[in-house]
This record gives structure tokens, C-alpha cells and sequence, in this order.
């Protein structure tokens, strides 16, 4: 079998989800960890945001890679719904719902909400064409960017601070089903189905935590 039929089989769709899902998930970790650095000082979260600008064509690429690996992953989710929705055309009567929750269940609404949040999220702080308090405009004054400036006077306005709040929790809605998910479709981890189900809101709660602390400790002036 090719690997253009092989991705196209149900099987193929779920791999590649879980695959580009892995992928995600390590940049979502390593982006919370380089931003938490906004707790230890201006000097730390300026150094390592230049470091990362001064990688220059690999930033590039990593850049690509990230698309390609979130366009592929949203391409399997699409194939994996409508392959579901075509399998059983004719609503049951009755649905009950045994082993799922609210977050597998709203996969595809939170899916499509942090897409909607990457792209406002790049406007705001990467390119800087949604600057409602011109924080972008301030930080990027100077040759040496100010990025922890701008974190911070971004987070001391309510409604970007809102609207990350929300997006951190939709992320960990995702997260807490797609992680438990992928250990599944990978059969990464030799445990039980009970263990595999915590595996995800167990790795949702360190993010939600760690990503949310950011803009809440800024907002409520523990960092200013
Ligand atoms: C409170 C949480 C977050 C904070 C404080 C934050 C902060 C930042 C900052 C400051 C930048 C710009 C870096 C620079 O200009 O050097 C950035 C870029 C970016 N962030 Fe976030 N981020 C957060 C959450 C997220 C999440 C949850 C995602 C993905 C789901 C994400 C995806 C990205 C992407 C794709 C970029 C563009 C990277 C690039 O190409 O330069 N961020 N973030």
C-alpha cells in the first residue's frame, strides 16, 4: 500500500493525527517553558526571545514545519469527522453517551477555537497588527525587542487577559482528550485503560496551570 492510501485509510488518519498531535504538544511545552521565563526577569525572557530570532532560516523552518504539522493535523481531524458522520448517516433515536465527556466530545469546537486563537495570538504579539494598547509598537522601538515589555503591558489590559484566559482553557480541553487519545492510537504506553485516561488531563492541568499563571500573576500585579 502507498503511503497516500495508507494515510487515507482509517487507520492512516488516526496515525497521522496522533503523530502531528505529538508534535503540537512538544511545541505547546517548550513555547510554556521558554515564556515562563517572564517569572525570572526582563534580562532571561528578552535573551532567549533574541536567541530565537538570531536562529534566522532555522526559525524558518521550524516555522514551516509547525504549519505543515497543524494543517496535516486539522486535514486527519476533518477525515476522521466526516468519516464518522458518513458511517452513520441517521441520528440514533436515543443517544447515550458511555465512555466519552465533555472535552471528547467538543474536540472539533476547541479544535477550531485555538486555530482562531493562533492566528489572533501571531497578529498580536508576532507580527503586531493587533496592538489595542500599542505594546508591539513600544517593545519594537529599539533594535533589542522589549518581549517581556510587551507581555507585560499586554496582560495588564482585561480583555487580552480575558481572551488568553479563555483560549488557555480550551487548550486544555483539547489537550486532556487528544493526550489520552494519542497514547492509545501510538500504543506508547504499556498501561491500563484507566492510567491511559488520566494521561491527559494529568499533562492538561500542567499546562493550564503554567500557561494560565502568565497573563493572571501579570494582571493581578505579582509581575509588573
Ligand atoms: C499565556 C500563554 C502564551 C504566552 C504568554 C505566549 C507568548 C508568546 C510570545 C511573546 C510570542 C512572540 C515571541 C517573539 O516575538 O519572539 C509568541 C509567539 C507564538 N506563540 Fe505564543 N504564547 C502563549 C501561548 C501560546 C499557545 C497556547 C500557542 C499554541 C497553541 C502559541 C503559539 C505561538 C506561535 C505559533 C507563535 C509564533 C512563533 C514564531 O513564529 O515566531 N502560544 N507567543
Amino acid at each position: 500500500m502507498s503511503l497516500g492510501t495508507h494515510l487515507k485509510s482509517s487507520i492512516g488518519e488516526k496515525t497521522l493525527m496522533a503523530v502531528t498531535g505529538v508534535f503540537l504538544l512538544l511545541f505547546v511545552i517548550g513555547h510554556m517553558l521558554g515564556n515562563l521565563q517572564v517569572f525570572v526577569g526582563p534580562e532571561y525572557l528578552n535573551a532567549y526571545a533574541a536567541k530565537l530570532q538570531s536562529l534566522g532560516p532555522l526559525l524558518w523552518a521550524i516555522r514551516l514545519f509547525l504549519l505543515g504539522t497543524m494543517a496535516a493535523h486539522i486535514w486527519a481531524a476533518a477525515r476522521v469527522v466526516r468519516r464518522s458522520v458518513s458511517a452513520r448517516p441517521v441520528k440514533y433515536a436515543m443517544q447515550k453517551d458511555l465512555a466519552t465527556n465533555f472535552a471528547a466530545k467538543t474536540m472539533m469546537v476547541s479544535g477550531c477555537l485555538i486555530l482562531v486563537f493562533v492566528v489572533y495570538h501571531i497578529l498580536h504579539f508576532t507580527s503586531g497588527n493587533i496592538d489595542p494598547i500599542g505594546a508591539f509598537a513600544k517593545a519594537h522601538i529599539s533594535e533589542d525587542i522589549d518581549v517581556y515589555g510587551m507581555v507585560i503591558a499586554s496582560f495588564q489590559h482585561l480583555p487580552t487577559t480575558i481572551i488568553y484566559s479563555v483560549a488557555m482553557v480550551l487548550l486544555c480541553m483539547h489537550i486532556s482528550h487528544g493526550a489520552s487519545s494519542l497514547v492509545q492510537t501510538l500504543g506508547l504506553l504499556s498501561c491500563s485503560e484507566k492510567c491511559r485516561d488520566k494521561i491527559g488531563p494529568a499533562l492538561a492541568g500542567f499546562l493550564l496551570i503554567g500557561n494560565l499563571s502568565i497573563p493572571l500573576s501579570i494582571y493581578f500585579g505579582c509581575i509588573s
